[in-house]
């Protein structure tokens, strides 16, 4: 059982919760992921390390609410419990000195990316990161990441903060501006990986990927997160999840991730019916 010591609310839909889980905070690298079951008839879904804390011996993961499970998650306090919590798992973040580093992150993905952009910073690049909501109020750890980054740059669809429009919009906007970047990062919605991908293919800067496929297991046994990158067929969570953005097949990826769509409606119409005084 793994204890919940703090839980924020960051924006309406994404929350964060400090997790007692002291092997996997021992071990823990950037990009690394954990995958939860919320009790013993739960499924099982990965969730990113965002931060750590190797002497609390707590690790901190940010869930946007999706679906059955993170609306599940969502209800739950500080002095919880989460049945089983399993990692680290994947490989860590490929750090190093490449010399302008974009961290790219949208979604939840701004908390996943975090640890990658702090460890591009220690290990001496420059870092610019951006980061995009669909509105104001859905934005989070600007702060955070201001600390860890040379240059923060924030952007919302609707303009409401920042300038209006959308990662591609303000990658777009860094290399016509001269900026020489010799590595783009991105995590966030398959969708806005995809056209950060595409973005940055004619200016021939390597973007890499951190992919969301659906997951069970983990830990290569089950063959549910199978990707193609290259042409090749890699299974996303012992192979990944990170990949070289201009080789991944995004019709793929995508037409994968939406296979079960009809199921996941269904379930979390019948959790809400049964649970319509839990939920907000
Ligand atoms: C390596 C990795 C790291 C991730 N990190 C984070 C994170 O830090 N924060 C976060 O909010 N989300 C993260 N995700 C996505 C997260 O796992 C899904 O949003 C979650 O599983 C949805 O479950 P649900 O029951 O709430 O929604 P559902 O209604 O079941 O599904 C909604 C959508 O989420 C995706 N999904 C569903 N089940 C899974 C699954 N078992 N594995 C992966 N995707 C699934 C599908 O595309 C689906 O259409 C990560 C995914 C991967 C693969
Ligand atoms: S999740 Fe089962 S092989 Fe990757």
């Amino acid at each position: 059982m793994y204890k919940i010591l703090l839980k924020q609310d960051l924006v309406p839909n994404i929350h964060l919760f400090k997790v007692e889980a002291p092997a996997v905070a021992k071990k823990v690298q950037p990009g690394e992921f954990v995958v939860i079951r919320i009790d013993e008839k739960g499924e099982r879904i990965p969730l990113t390390v965002a931060d750590w804390d190797r002497e609390e011996g707590s690790i901190t993961i940010v869930f946007m609410e999706v679906g059955t499970t993170t609306r599940r998650l969502a209800l739950l306090e500080a002095g919880d419990f989460i049945t089983n919590l399993v990692g680290p798992l994947g490989l860590p973040a490929h750090i190093a000195r490449f010399g302008t580093v974009v961290c790219v992150g949208g979604c939840y993905g701004i908390a996943a990316m975090m640890p990658i952009a702090r460890a591009m910073k220690e290990a001496g690049n420059k870092v610019i990161s951006v980061i995009e909501a669909r509105s104001k109020y859905l934005l989070f750890w600007e702060d955070e990441l201001k600390r860890v980054s040379d240059q923060l740059i924030v952007t919302t669809g609707d303009g409401s903060y920042a300038p209006q429009g959308w990662i591609p919009d303000q990658l777009k906007q860094i290399f016509e501006g001269g900026e020489k970047a010799d590595l783009i990062f991105a995590i966030g919605c398959t969708y806005m990986m995809k056209l950060a991908s595409e973005t940055s293919k004619p200016f021939g800067i390597k973007t890499i990927v951190h992919l969301n496929s659906i997951m069970v297991d983990g830990t290569g046994m089950c063959g549910c997160c199978r990707v193609s990158v290259g042409g090749e067929t890699k299974f996303a969570c012992v192979d990944g999840p990170e990949f070289d953005g201009h080789q991944v097949d995004w019709d793929v990826l995508l037409s994968r991730q939406s296979g079960y769509q009809d199921l996941e409606i269904q379930s979390l119409q019948e959790w809400e019916s049964r649970n319509w005084r839990r939920t907000r």
